[in-house]
């Protein structure tokens, strides 16, 4: 599985954030890096809670980042953790990712160079809107 190769910053930065993982209960460690259109990058790694379900998922972790730094949207993704196939992002992630990032390309990638390149559009068909169609 090699659909195309991540931006490599990307994929360093998204690498580099997976270690800072805070995994003590599932051991699965995320990494999640953004770029915006004017070329910042943003980082979130998942971490997790002694109460399970207030554990962060690795792109909500970057998307938080991103808009706590002002901006609002962003065109790359590339997300790094060791399954294989790499773990695609959950149903929740999706969401938030459509929020700000509806068209961006995404990367879905995992340490031994196996990628699946798509998009936040194609991973949420139908997503929620407020906003009139
Ligand atoms: N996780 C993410 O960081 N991103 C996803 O899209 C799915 C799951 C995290 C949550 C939890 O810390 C660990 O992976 C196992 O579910």
């Amino acid at each position: 599985m090699n659909d195309s190769a991540p931006p490599s910053d990307l994929l360093e930065a998204a690498t580099a954030v997976q270690a800072h993982a805070y995994v003590p209960y599932s051991r699965f460690p995320v990494g999640a890096a953004l770029r915006t259109p004017d070329g910042r990058v943003h980082v979130g790694a998942n971490v997790e809670n002694a109460s399970y379900g207030l554990g962060r998922c690795a792109e909500q972790s970057a998307v938080q980042a991103m808009a706590s730094a002002g901006d609002r949207t962003f065109v790359e993704l590339v997300v790094v953790s060791d399954a294989d196939p790499p773990a695609s992002p959950c149903g929740a992630c999706r969401q938030v990712l459509f929020e700000f990032g509806a068209d961006a390309d995404v990367w879905i990638a995992n340490r031994d160079g196996a990628v699946r390149r798509t998009r936040v559009r194609d991973l949420l068909p139908d997503a929620f809107s407020l906003h009139a169609p």
